[in-house]
């Protein structure tokens, strides 16, 4: 096999054959093909695309370039969700908990923020000496005591995703639906679960701008769950308009604390409810209806709330954080923002508030970059609702006063206020299953 041949046949518009694309990624990892052949192959995939056998085929070959973990000892059935990447998207660590409080296991590996998105380990690192490093014989062990545990990937997750995503990112590769989807489900399948729900977000503050692209992106990462022989559903969810009200990661937790204790925003609490419903319902405890109604008592008997303070005890974190918020790390400054005129809040660019929490230290320009847990954004006013001018439209958290006045820039060329109340979109857009 030549690899300047199977650049070619895709180059052309042909399909791949099993053979082909796992004789390409296996001998990339190993440092036998070079970057501009791989950028090639890369490229040709990004215009020619590929069919849901050779996305498949490439999922697969991401998936076996490095570890998989195998569950057969958690008991019972088991279970995941996966965010696409979203701004203030803290549902894992309230969905996780619901479901794990209802008797299904979730044992999961969560990656970090980058960019504009933030990353579940991020927002559990903010909590004093949590450790998202445990080793995977006392993984299962808290997996099967607690019902849920929450770990970073491993070094040697997908390599050959860590290898290839780089290279994406510098050869303009990144936004194509094969390569997206062979990315995210190689990484997932690496685990061995029953369940995975997936939450495609939708708007100006993910990946995927239009509900088209994303119902698209859904159909092949569900496609490919399916002949990997998973249970998998995937919502499409809104993501024009941050979620919740926190953006940064320990002002992120307080907000996931807040609704584990009953007192969650209501944009918030529907896509964790919807969230853990799925779950439930691939995993076999009931109807829609019944698991819906059992993750909102979960939710509401503090159920949901025990079991993620057991979580947080047994991967070392001071868990009394749950009951006294003072314990989460607090920035220095706060700055409020305030409205230039009155109006609505017609539209806000959900990516520019990432960058905005970015820029106040709470996320990465690059893998490896310290990330300030303190640091973010809390939103007082959010798309749709009426402000005064003067009011404050949000509060900016840092430990450097110099930086708010960049951050305030970026928010404020970010919020679009309007005389005209703006037409309500739905949090969940469609499903794909
Ligand atoms: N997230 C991933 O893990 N991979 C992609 O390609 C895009 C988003």
């Amino acid at each position: 096999m030549r690899v300047y041949d199977i650049i070619k046949k895709k180059r052309d518009g042909n399909s791949l054959t099993n053979e082909e694309i796992e004789f390409f990624v296996s001998n990339y990892v190993k440092g036998e093909i070079p970057d501009y052949q791989a950028s090639a192959f890369c490229m040709a995939i990004y215009f020619q695309g590929m069919n849901l056998d050779e996305t498949t085929a490439l999922t697969l070959a991401v998936r076996n370039s490095g570890e998989t973990l195998d569950f057969s000892s958690v008991d019972g059935v088991r279970a995941d969700k996966h965010s696409t990447g979203g701004v203030g998207d803290k549902t894992s660590l309230v969905v996780a908990p619901i479901v794990a409080s209802l008797g299904v296991k979730v044992a999961k590996m969560s990656g970090r923020g980058l960019g504009h998105t933030g990353g579940t380990i991020d927002k559990l690192e903010a909590i004093p000496n949590f450790n998202t490093n445990i080793e995977k014989q006392k993984f299962i062990q808290i997996v099967n005591e607690i019902g849920v545990c929450i770990v970073g990937q491993s070094a040697n997750l997908a390599p050959a995703d860590k290898k290839l995503y780089a290279l994406r990112d510098v050869t303009a590769t990144v936004d194509s639906i094969p390569l997206i989807a062979s990315s995210i489900m190689g990484k997932k399948l690496c685990a061995d679960d029953d369940v995975i729900v997936l939450d495609v977000k939708t708007g100006s503050g993910a990946f995927m701008k239009t509900v088209e692209e994303s119902v698209n992106l859904a159909e092949v990462m569900v496609g490919i769950g399916k002949k990997a022989g998973k249970k998998i559903t995937a919502l499409i969810t809104d993501m024009d308009i941050p979620l919740g009200n926190a953006i940064g990661n320990a002002l992120e937790v307080k907000e996931a604390i807040e609704t584990l204790n009953g007192n969650g925003k209501a944009d918030f609490v529907e896509i964790c409810i919807a969230l853990a419903t799925e779950m439930l319902y691939l995993s076999g405890k009931g109807d829609r209806n019944t698991c819906e109604s059992l993750a909102r008592k979960s939710l509401m008997d503090g159920s949901a709330k025990q079991t993620f303070k057991n979580m947080i005890k047994a991967q070392g974190g001071d868990e009394r954080v749950v009951d006294d918020l003072s314990l989460l790390p607090k920035a220095k400054y706060n700055y409020d923002i305030r409205a230039e005129k009155s109006g609505y809040i017609y539209s806000v660019d959900a990516e520019k508030y990432g960058l905005c929490a970015l820029s106040l230290g709470a996320g990465r320009n690059k893998v490896g970059d310290k990330i300030d847990f303190s640091a973010g954004i809390i939103l007082n006013k959010k798309t749709g609702d009426k402000i005064e001018k003067g009011e404050v439209i949000a509060t900016l958290y840092a430990n450097d006063q110099g930086l708010f006045e960049k951050a305030s820039q970026i928010l404020l060329t970010a919020t679009r206020i309007s005389d005209e109340k703006p037409t309500q979109r739905r949090l969940i857009l469609a499903k794909v299953e």
